[in-house]
C-alpha cells in the first residue's frame, strides 16, 4: 500500500496540509534567552563568565569554561537538535558542518578541505601518527617536553611497527631560534621520516619557532606534525603561514568551544598518504573526509563553533592576545623583581616566546605541595608540573582574570619563598 493510500486508510489525508515537511529550517523559538556583553570592557567580560567565588582560578590551560555568552547559545544548540531529532542528523547536519567548516577556515585564514573538526588534539594527532605508512627502521624526532600522550603513542608505533625514537630536551631559555633548532638538525638523516613539534609547550608555556623548523625539514623531506593544543585562540598565527604537513589542536582550550571539540589540518599534498583510523572506503583518498568517519556525535557542540568564533572576533583575537601577555608580564616582572634566589621562574625571559602561560618553582617545595598550599591556605587554584626537568606550577590567566587576582598569586609565592 502507498503512503498516500495507508493515509486515506486511516483517515489522515485531510490533514496532510498541516503536517510540517514543507520546511525544512528549524521552527524552533530561542527557549533560552541570549545575552550579550561589552566587548570593549575587561569587566563586563568578566562578567559573562560564571566564577566560582572558591578560589582565585588560574587553571585555564585545561580548557576554558564556556561565557554565559556562549553557553547559552550551546543550551539552544542542544535543544534545537534535541527538538529536530533525528531530521535534523538526516536532513540538515551535513548542510551545517560545511558552514561550521567554512566559518573555521575563515577565522583560521585557511582551506575548509584541509580541516576537520575531531574532538581533541589527541585524536587529530593519533589520526596522524596511526595513518602514516611506516616502515621499519624509519625515525622520529621529538622533545621530551611533547605532551605525555603523544609520547606513549610514538612508542606504541615503536613497539608495533619498529619505528625508531630519537628524543631530544628543548632549553627554557634559549639564547635564539638556532639553538632550538639546531637541536632537530642534529637528529636529522635520511631515515627521519616525522618530526613531532609543540607549538607551544603545555609544563612552560613556551612557543617553538615551527615556521624555521618546518622550512628546515622539508628540507630534509621529512613532514612536520604540529600540536597546536594551547594555540588557536590563544595567540594570533596562520597554519598557512607555519607550512607545516598538519596541525592539532583542541578547540576547548582556547577558543571557548565547548568540551570534545578539536581540529586537525592536513595540507591537501598529504591526505593522499593518511590512512583513516576509522573504516572508510567510499570517500576519495585525496579528500581530508575520509579521515573524519566519527560515527554519531554530540553535533550541538560542533555547531558552537561558529557562536565561540563570534564571541572572540567580538573582543578581538590580537587584542586578546595582548591582553593576554599583559597578564603573564605582571606577575612574573614582580616575582622577578623580588629576586629572590627560591623563587624559579620556569619561563622563557624573551616575552615573544611565550603569551598566556608561565610556570614557577619554590626551591624546597615539591610542585604538588606549592600547589596544595595555593590552594588550602591562599586560595588560589594552579596545577602541579613535575617532569621533564620542569618543577612548579603552572599559571594560567585568561581573559577574565584580574591584575588584583594577580597581586594574591605575587603574595602568595613571595610569602611561601620566605616562609616555607
Ligand atoms: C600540548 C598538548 N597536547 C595535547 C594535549 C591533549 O589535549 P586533549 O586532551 O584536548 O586531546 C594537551 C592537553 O592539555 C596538551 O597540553
Amino acid at each position: 500500500m502507498n503512503k498516500r493510500a495507508f493515509l486515506k486508510k486511516i483517515g489522515l489525508l485531510g490533514l496532510l496540509p498541516l503536517l510540517p515537511f514543507k520546511n525544512y529550517a528549524s521552527t524552533m523559538k530561542k527557549e533560552i534567552p541570549e545575552i550579550s556583553f561589552d566587548a570593549d570592557s575587561w569587566e563586563s567580560i568578566r562578567a559573562d563568565y560564571k566564577l566560582k567565588p572558591d578560589y582565585i582560578n588560574l587553571e585555564g590551560g585545561y580548557y576554558c569554561m564556556l561565557p554565559q555568552t556562549i553557553l547559552k547559545k550551546y543550551q539552544n544548540n542542544i535543544e534545537r537538535i534535541n527538538y529536530e531529532h533525528s531530521f535534523f542528523m538526516r536532513k540538515m547536519m551535513e548542510t551545517e558542518k560545511e558552514k561550521v567548516l567554512k566559518g573555521l577556515a575563515e577565522f583560521l585564514d585557511c582551506n575548509a578541505e584541509e580541516l576537520i573538526i575531531t574532538r581533541n588534539t589527541t585524536e587529530s594527532l593519533d589520526t596522524v601518527m596511526s595513518g602514516i605508512d611506516w616502515k621499519k627502521g624509519d625515525e622520529v624526532i621529538y622533545a621530551v617536553q611533547e605532551y605525555g600522550s603523544m609520547i606513549e603513542m610514538l612508542k606504541q608505533l615503536s613497539d608495533r611497527y619498529g619505528i625508531v625514537l630519537r628524543e631530544i630536551s628543548i632549553p627554557l631559555d634559549p639564547k635564539d631560534d638556532e639553538e632550538i633548532l639546531d637541536l632537530y638538525k642534529k637528529q636529522l638523516n635520511r631515515k627521519t621520516k616525522l618530526i613531532l613539534v609543540s607549538h607551544m609547550i603545555n609544563i612552560t608555556g613556551q612557543i617553538l619557532p615551527v615556521k624555521e623548523l618546518c622550512t628546515i625539514a622539508h628540507h630534509h623531506n621529512v613532514e612536520v606534525l604540529v600540536d597546536g593544543a594551547h594555540c588557536i585562540g590563544h595567540f594570533e598565527f596562520k597554519i598557512s603561514d607555519l607550512g607545516c604537513d598538519y596541525y592539532g589542536s583542541s578547540l576547548h582550550k582556547w577558543l571557548s568551544v565547548p568540551l570534545g571539540i578539536g581540529l586537525l589540518y592536513v595540507n591537501k599534498n598529504k591526505i593522499n598518504k593518511i590512512w583513516p583510523l576509522l573504516g572508510d572506503a567510499a570517500i576519495k583518498k585525496d579528500d581530508i573526509r575520509k579521515l573524519n568517519h566519527t560515527g554519531t556525535i554530540p553535533f550541538a557542540a560542533n555547531l558552537t563553533i561558529l557562536d565561540a568564533i563570534d564571541f572572540i572576533n567580538k573582543i578581538g583575537p590580537l587584542r586578546k592576545e595582548e591582553r593576554l601577555r599583559e597578564l603573564k608580564a605582571y606577575w612574573v616582572e614582580k616575582l622577578k623583581k623580588l629576586n629572590n634566589p627560591r623563587i624559579q621562574l620556569n619561563c622563557p625571559s624573551d616575552p615573544k616566546r611565550s603569551c598566556a602561560i608561565a610556570n614557577v618553582g619554590i626551591e624546597g617545595l615539591k610542585p604538588a605541595e606549592l600547589a596544595d598550599k595555593l590552594l588550602n591556605d591562599y586560595k588560589i587554584w594552579t596545577v602541579a608540573i613535575d617532569s621533564a626537568n620542569v618543577h612548579g606550577i603552572r599559571v594560567t590567566p585568561n581573559v577574565y582574570t584580574t591584575f588584583e587576582e594577580l597581586d594574591q598569586l605575587v603574595y602568595a609565592i613571595k610569602d611561601l619563598a620566605e616562609k616555607s
